[in-house]
């Protein structure tokens, strides 16, 4: 079937609460824009991993900004420092090229540089075969769903330049739990790789947005060494690990001038997006300023149902 003819037959779904400003489709199992899904039939069809890849993926609205940052510092540090590293003036989305829309520059990356990091938010069975035949290691970082709704909620809200008032947090939640959200059911895409994780043991690590918040040092350290750049002990006692925590943290990334008035993609008009959208708040519970009881036990339910008998908390 040619592209353009799945996308006549598969769901699609107008956002009525971002006054239809967003179509996404559903292609399969999982929701996104037309442009993104073109790129992953593309990524299926060509992409030829290398065994030294590691997959940054996740879910959007779950950490990724900061898990991309900390991920290109650990495999940059030997070139660069807090002072020299590119991303003081790069947003870490445009130093790690996404697979599924920057193909050409993961392939330029394989043949010139040997730079291992390939960022994705497919789904683990959207996957390009070569990719899960080349068993790379992938790192997965997944976050509470109340927060991932509220954030998801204000990220496309902000990007379609609607007030809060225009745009319904109520029918947000709705779509978010008929699993109608970027890249969605979030529960599906977190379960893909769970349950990978267990078929590819030692290959997938499962990172906690609220636990690197809670305990940075320990991540990071896990992280660094689970991609296959551990820290010396030379290294840990001169502070790289906390110069690291530091240099990506909300504080100093969301404060840089790139942050604050620079754009991811600029030259792409419909899916340009202002950089300082990808630093809200980065609290935890924010949620709790959004849900009502009622939003609450029923998201919860779901989740329980979801996610029964996997030991996964959201
Ligand atoms: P909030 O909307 O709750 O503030 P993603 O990067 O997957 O799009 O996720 C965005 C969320 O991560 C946003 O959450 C954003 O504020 C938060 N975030 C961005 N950079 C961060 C950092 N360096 N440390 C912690 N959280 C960060």
């Amino acid at each position: 079937m040619e592209d353009d003819d799945i996308f006549k037959t598969c769901p699609q779904h107008t956002i009525s609460w971002l006054k239809g400003n967003i179509t996404m489709y559903k292609y399969l199992g999982f929701w996104n824009i037309k442009s993104f899904h073109e790129g992953t039939i593309l990524a299926q069809k060509c992409f030829k991993a290398e065994p030294s890849d590691v997959l940054v993926s996740s879910c959007p609205k779950t950490g990724t900004t900061w898990l991309k940052a900390l991920a290109f510092a650990i495999v940059t540090r030997d070139k660069f420092d807090e002072s020299t590293t590119p991303l003081l003036t790069t947003m870490p989305h445009d130093c790690i090229p996404l697979l599924e829309h920057d193909l050409k520059k993961v392939e330029d990356n394989h043949k010139n540089s040997g730079f291992p990091l390939v960022a994705t938010h497919l789904p683990y069975s959207s996957l390009p075969e070569s990719l899960v035949a080349s068993d790379c290691k992938i790192v997965y970082i997944y976050r509470n769903v109340k927060d991932v709704i509220v954030s998801h909620y204000r990220f496309l809200q902000e990007a379609t330049k609607l007030s809060v008032d225009d745009a319904p947090f109520e029918a947000a939640f709705d779509d978010f739990c008929q699993g109608i959200s970027w890249c969605g059911p979030y529960w599906d895409h977190i379960l893909g790789y769970w349950k990978a994780s267990h078929e590819r043991p030692g290959r997938i690590l499962f990172l906690k947005y609220e636990d690197m918040k809670r305990d940075p040092r320990n991540n990071v350290k896990r992280l660094a060494e689970f991609i296959g750049y551990p820290f010396s002990i030379e290294e840990e006692k001169a502070g790289v690990v906390e110069n690291i925590i530091k240099l990506c943290s909300f504080e100093n990334m969301s404060n840089l001038e790139v942050n604050k008035s620079g754009t991811h993609r600029p030259e792409e008009e419909d899916i340009a997006i202002e950089n300082r959208l990808y630093f809200r708040k980065a609290k935890d519970g924010d949620w709790e300023n959004y849900f009502t009881e009622e939003m609450k036990e029923k998201i919860d339910k779901l989740i329980d149902e979801k996610l029964s008998g996997t030991g996964l908390v959201l």
